[in-house]
């Protein structure tokens, strides 16, 4: 495609590389360009509006403009626009996050580290779970194991514990010691009768059997999203969480728990592991903690592991990690507002009720002829499209069912995220009911587009 010169789409092409794109096709096709945000929706530079039922990166929790929190980010500016944590200087607004979160948190947890990205905060995890094992005379446990499918963020350590052989292929990745264990997607997964139950238990005597086979005393952490976003708004099947656990704390392993997605409300409660009942010792959270407004994550961890990075600090004389940016003071600023604006809009009520609105209308695409699974949890929903309902048969690839509803939706105004044959909805938390019927309605029309195609080759 001949783009106009010097338009924004032929000046993309010759000077950005995209993220998760095709950089040939991009050079055919280029980007959509977007222009500005109202609300839930956004608009492009021909100022047709959609709405973005996946908020974004499922970021954009309160929308994608705010007066308020760009207030506070301006004063922030004016007052000091810039200063760092490094080598015992501090902030008020880095204190007073800190503070917030580990009175939030869902179980007890210690400190608080900052970064500026879900990618820097599980690999500052997966940094710790080393450390903490040097500190109690255990070197030797080092393997991190993570999930198929899983995704914990684009850095060399992250995208190894995260199980997308599409993001390892030619990138020499994942490092040595890390492995993945069964994907839990019982939709997909399961043996002929088996309940979410029984398929619970083969997936922790996997997990067990992996652990024996690589040998315990190797073994240092797992790795999981309370629910998984990437990998399809995988919701876990019941009874998992429980035997999991039991699984990674008879080896003794660490555990860490990925927010990234779930943490802010997503799935109904503050944290995915309130939801699931997670106990784990470190937490990493980004997104929805500032509104996606301003790049930030916050690791928090358990008293047991502060206390060996305490050891190894004795030892070596300084805690050797950081970011130039974290707990930056303008992003700090931000997540506090946003934090402020959750509890004063009663973010915990709005969501049980505008979620279950969310859960009963995606529910209504069961009887879809392209609808094989519908499933969700809180503020994150999803369907399936399968060639055969009976069976779940999947679509052969080569009809490339999901792009072509990806181009439906586009075309009714409405963005979701397409994963494969996997249709993800994780809308703004603002939405409302009608907002949520709005959605429901485009989708509706979507996919009757693409039903209608498929009959007609
Ligand atoms: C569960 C999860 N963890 C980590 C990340 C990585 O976060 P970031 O893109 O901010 O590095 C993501 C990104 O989508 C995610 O979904």
């Amino acid at each position: 495609m001949n783009h106009i010169p010097n338009s924004i789409q032929a000046r993309d092409i010759e000077s950005l590389v995209h993220p998760q794109t095709n950089l040939a096709l991009h050079r055919d096709v280029g980007p959509v360009v977007m222009d500005r945000g109202e609300g839930i929706a956004v608009y492009d530079d021909a100022g047709n509006r959609f709405i973005d039922a996946a908020a974004g990166l499922w970021c954009a929790s309160l929308g994608y403009a705010s007066e308020r929190l760009a207030k506070v980010a301006y004063e922030q500016m004016r007052r000091m626009g810039y200063y760092h944590l490094y080598r015992h200087t501090t902030h008020e607004n880095g204190v007073e996050l800190a503070e917030r979160l580990l009175s939030i948190a869902p179980v007890p947890m210690s400190k608080v580290l900052f970064q500026c990205s879900g990618s820097e905060a599980n690999d500052t995890a997966i940094k710790l779970v080393w450390y903490y094992h040097a500190a109690i005379g255990k070197p030797q446990k080092r393997k991190i194991i993570g999930r198929k499918m899983g995704y914990h963020g684009s850095t060399s350590a992250s995208i190894s514990a995260s199980g997308k052989p599409d993001m390892h292929a030619d990138f020499g990745l994942p490092f040595p010691e890390f492995r993945h264990t069964e994907f839990p997607h019982w939709y997909r997964q399961r043996q002929p009768g088996e309940s979410e139950e029984q398929f619970a238990t083969r997936m922790a005597d996997a997990l067990e059997q992996l652990i024996l086979a690589e040998g315990p005393d190797t073994c240092a952490a797992f790795i999981a999203e309370p629910v998984m976003g990437a990998g399809g708004a995988i919701i876990p099947p019941r009874t998992y969480w429980e035997k999991m656990q039991a699984v990674v704390r008879k080896y003794d392993m660490l555990f860490i728990a990925d927010e990234v997605i779930c943490g802010f409300y997503r799935t109904g409660n503050v944290w995915g592991c309130q939801t699931f009942g997670l106990q784990p010792d470190m937490i990493s959270s980004a997104k929805a903690l500032s509104a996606g407004m301003q790049p930030i994550s916050a690791l928090m961890i358990n008293e047991r592991v502060y206390q060996a990075m305490l050891v190894e600090s004795r030892k070596l004389g300084n805690f050797a990690h950081g970011f130039t940016y974290a707990g930056h003071p303008v992003t700090t600023a931000v997540a506090l507002e946003t934090l402020k604006i959750y509890e004063e809009m009663d973010m915990l009520g709005h969501v049980a009720d505008v979620g279950a609105h969310l859960q009963a209308k995606i529910s209504e695409f069961r009887d879809h002829p392209l609808v094989g699974d519908v499933r969700g949890v809180g503020m994150i929903a999803a369907l399936e499209m399968v060639q055969d309902k009976a069976t779940g048969a999947a679509f052969d690839p080569a009809l490339k069912v999901g792009a072509r509803a990806e181009k439906a939706a586009r075309k009714h105004g409405l963005i979701a995220r397409f994963i494969g044959d996997r249709i993800a909805f994780s809308p703004p938390l603002i939405v409302t009911r009608d907002d949520i019927d709005d959605i429901a309605g485009r989708l509706g029309r979507a996919l009757d587009d693409v039903a209608a195609e498929l009959r007609t080759g």
